[in-house]
């Protein structure tokens, strides 16, 4: 309800100059800890991407190294759906598939395998910054042969304009 999500924007911490000078990093780290707020985001999340009667509109939850891993297992088991796990660089052995990005503070790959056709794919992060992250990912899905049926994150940080490259991300709070 409105009252949990109002209670969940208060538990994303703010640190200045983290991971760099002059950066203002937002950790959702608190809200995952509180059962019923994770669960209301969880919720919210999926609401777009799933019909009146619940049921998903998407087969997989594709979740981004580390924290996107948690909401993807979280949305996953509450929808009976699958978790496809998108790596950052240098995770995995024989990755199938790697698309490079420029980050807001780094430069940066994501990576997966696995044979998707035929899966309807639902994109999940925590924050939505500059949009390369997600951008990225959603190449990945589509190169293992996936259909993107949108994306969701907990929060957008509105001046670093990820929705110019990623438009229809679905989040729950925005700063
Ligand atoms: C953060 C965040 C997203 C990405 C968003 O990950 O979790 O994955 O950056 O940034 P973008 O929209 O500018 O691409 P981070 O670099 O903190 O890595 P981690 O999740 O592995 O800690
Ligand atoms: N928090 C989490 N991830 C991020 C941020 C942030 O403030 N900026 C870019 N990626």
């Amino acid at each position: 309800d409105a009252a949990g999500l109002q209670r969940a924007s208060a538990l994303i911490s703010t640190t200045p100059d983290f991971p760099a000078p002059g950066v203002l990093f937002r950790d959702v780290t608190p809200l995952l800890a509180d059962p019923r707020v994770y669960r209301e985001v969880l919720d919210a999340m999926a609401e777009p991407f799933c019909a009146d009667d619940g049921a998903p509109g998407f087969d997989l939850v594709a979740g981004i190294e580390a924290r996107g891993f948690v909401m993807a297992g979280g949305l996953a088991a509450a929808s009976g759906t699958g978790v496809l796990p998108i790596r950052k660089a240098g995770k995995l052995p024989n990755p199938q598939v790697t698309v490079e990005y420029g980050l807001e503070y780094a430069e940066a790959a994501v990576e997966s395998s696995g044979d998707l056709t035929g899966a309807r794919v639902l994109l999940v992060d925590d924050v939505l910054a500059t949009g390369g992250t997600l951008r990225a990912a959603h190449t990945v899905v589509e190169r293992l042969g996936g259909t993107v049926v949108g994306s969701a994150v907990i929060l957008e940080l509105e001046e670093l304009k990820g929705r110019t490259i990623v438009p229809a991300c679905h989040t729950v709070f925005t700063v």
